[in-house]
């Protein structure tokens, strides 16, 4: 039997390599993050498109209302890492079943964690650090709120 021909049912599974199993909590991440961005993403769409008065509630007080909010900075953090770190991970595996060439692969994965991380770091320190108050210029019209 050659590597590629599918084993019959019930052969013995070959002796497994000893360690922890990366790829299969690879796997495992995919379903349980998934299940959790249902919920997320969701819930995310229904408050913002839905609620209240729908999508034409959005604008900048909204957006600097829910980040004046310890519940949906966390909510929106905690999407966004999941999210990323699922999306990257997803790609991964394409690019591991579709990219043949050792070094392409390679390069893609990394560049796909590295683009995962930079926004990660740039989207959490966006979430905790805004301040709606930042660059307001006097006789604009956040000026009176920010400088009361
Ligand atoms: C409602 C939320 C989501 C659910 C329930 C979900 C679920 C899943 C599951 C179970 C897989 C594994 C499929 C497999 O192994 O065959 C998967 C793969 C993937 N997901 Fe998601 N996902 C969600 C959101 C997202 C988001 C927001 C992104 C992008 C940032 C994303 C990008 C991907 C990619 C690129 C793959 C790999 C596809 C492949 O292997 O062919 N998913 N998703």
């Amino acid at each position: 039997m050659t590597s590629d021909t599918i084993a019959a049912p019930r052969t013995p599974a070959p002796s497994r390599r000893r360690g922890s199993n990366l790829e299969k909590w690879g796997w495992i991440y995919m379903r349980a993050s998934g299940v959790l961005l249902v919920v997320l993403i969701f819930g995310h769409l229904f408050i913002n498109l839905v609620a209240g008065e729908g999508v034409r509630q959005i604008d900048f007080a909204f957006v600097a209302g829910k980040y004046a909010t310890p519940f949906w900075q966390w909510w929106d953090v905690i999407m966004l890492w999941l999210a990323l770190i699922h999306g990257a991970n997803g790609m991964r595996t394409i690019v591991n079943d579709y990219v043949m060439h050792a070094g392409t692969r390679r390069v893609l994965v990394w560049a796909l964690w590295l683009a995962a991380a930079f926004l990660i770091l740039l989207g959490t320190l966006v979430v905790f650090t805004f301040d709606p108050c930042l660059g307001v210029t006097p006789g604009s019209e956040l000026a009176a709120l920010c400088t009361a």
